[in-house]
């Protein structure tokens, strides 16, 4: 069905470590909000991972999972912090394989970004450093913290493997833990963990190597990075140490790298769109409803100004990462994956036959169009998304979907449509 050559990229196996994928367009990261209190897998959260299953996705990066609980980001988010969660993430994954559809599990830690405040238990972080979005103070961690954390992740890591997931990626991009621990703005420490860039780096090679002696070398391991950390007139990381942080992440093993951008404080650079609809919703109907009075009251006064600012600062660009990518690519031999604004296939095949990247990766235009894939596959178009990001904007309080009321009801038409049409994964 794909016409030109050049599309037909988009559908060229990959290989990832040991892990062949059989295409190019990768679901990356949406957290669900669709497990329990507890952080157990439930059928919702396995019915909305079906779908991009049965549209031939080649690879699901799930939402975030916990690998402790005090690094949960927001309520109702899965955990892989305990053994009895085994058997609920491998009917994710099982239902992922019956459709011949690959999945990795993304494991994070919050660190100072809890976007729920009622997530917050005792908030910790490589330093002290106010999050000027969430308000949140940390504490900074200790050592024997570090450890129990190192020791937990890979802990989590083996669940995963032994739920039957294809791979793990390491979250360290977007201002989560690990991306605090590298970034010296939000990293402060004096000790083994903190001031130059290898102690910095530290934690996560500490990680890497307690999760390769748990998994063993053949299990791929992906890491989500900041291509910029976007944090101006502070001390953040650009992209030429980020990439030098990627080739040490190379030499240790890491089967591919996913490129994202900025920080909760940076503002909204990792979600370039519209953000009218995001706004009103996050103090509507979103966690913003649980924000000090004083904040939510200065939010809604300013709301219209804001919306304006970001608008004209983060405006929506097919492909808004790949300014740092491809310099990743040039750096590196593994899998380079960019993330940000896809939802053309012009543009995702260009992105790789132009050599930016080796794959792309989809959050918004996936959630408006879980069989975005299929539809590319046959030249038909699916419901489009307008990246209003009020999907991200229900983080905690609602299931992910969309929530934009032309494209949500364009979806619900189109799901029940494709649901009963063959699998294509492998065809
Ligand atoms: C609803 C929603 C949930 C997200 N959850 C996560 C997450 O769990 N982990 C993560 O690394 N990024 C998460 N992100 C960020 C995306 O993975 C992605 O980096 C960002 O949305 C840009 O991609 P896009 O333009 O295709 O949406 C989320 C984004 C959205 C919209």
């Amino acid at each position: 069905m794909i016409e030109t050559e050049k599309e037909s990229v988009l559908f060229d196996p990959l290989n990832i470590g040991k892990m062949t994928i059989p295409g190019r367009i990768i679901k990356t990261a949406t957290t669900e909000t669709m497990s329990t209190e507890d952080g157990f897998v439930t059928d919702e959260l396995v019915a909305f991972y079906e779908h991009y299953a049965d549209a031939g996705t080649a690879l699901i990066i799930t939402g975030n999972f916990y690998t402790q609980r005090s690094g949960r980001v927001y309520n109702k988010m899965p955990g892989a912090d305990h053994d009895d969660k085994i058997a609920g993430m491998k009917q994710l994954v099982d239902i992922v394989h019956q459709h011949g559809s690959k999945i990795c599990a993304q494991l994070s830690h919050a660190g100072r970004q809890v976007f729920q405040p009622a997530a917050a238990e005792d908030p910790v972080s490589a330093s002290a450093v106010t999050d000027k979005f969430s308000g949140v103070k940390p504490r900074e961690m200790s050592i024997d913290e570090i450890r129990s954390f190192v020791d937990g992740f890979a802990r989590a890591a083996e669940r995963c493997q032994r739920a039957g997931f294809d791979a793990i990626q390491i979250h360290a991009a977007q201002g989560y833990l690990l991306s605090q621990f590298l970034t010296p703005y939000t990293n402060r420490r004096r000790d083994a963990y903190g001031g130059s860039f290898e102690k910095r780096l530290r934690i996560l090679l500490d990680i890497l190597h307690a999760v390769r002696e748990r998994v063993g070398e053949d299990f791929p391991v992906l890491v989500k990075l900041n291509g910029d950390d976007a944090l101006p007139l502070r001390k953040g990381l650009k992209t030429q140490e980020l990439v030098a942080i990627a080739r040490v992440l190379e030499e240790h093993g890491v089967a591919a790298v996913e490129i994202s951008v900025g920080h909760y404080e940076s503002g909204f650079p990792t979600i370039c769109g519209n953000f009218n609809l995001f706004l009103k919703t996050l103090l509507n109907d979103g966690v913003g409803r649980e924000y000090p009075r004083f904040k939510q009251l200065a939010m809604r006064l300013s709301q219209s100004i804001l919306a304006a600012i970001s608008n004209w600062l983060w405006p929506h660009r097919e492909g808004f990462n790949l300014k740092y990518a491809e310099q990743f690519k040039r750096a590196l031999k593994i899998p380079v994956i960019c993330v940000g604004g896809f939802s053309g296939q012009k543009a995702m095949a260009e992105a790789i036959s132009s050599g930016q990247c080796d794959a792309i990766s989809i959050a918004r235009a996936m959630i408006a169009d879980p069989y975005l894939v299929r539809h590319i596959r046959r030249r038909e178009t699916g419901p489009k998304c307008e990246f209003c990001s009020a999907c991200l904007a229900h983080i905690g309080t609602r299931a992910v979907n969309c929530f934009h009321p032309k494209v949500s009801a364009e979806r619900v038409l189109m799901i029940a449509r494709e649901k009963s049409l063959p699998n294509e994964c492998t065809s």
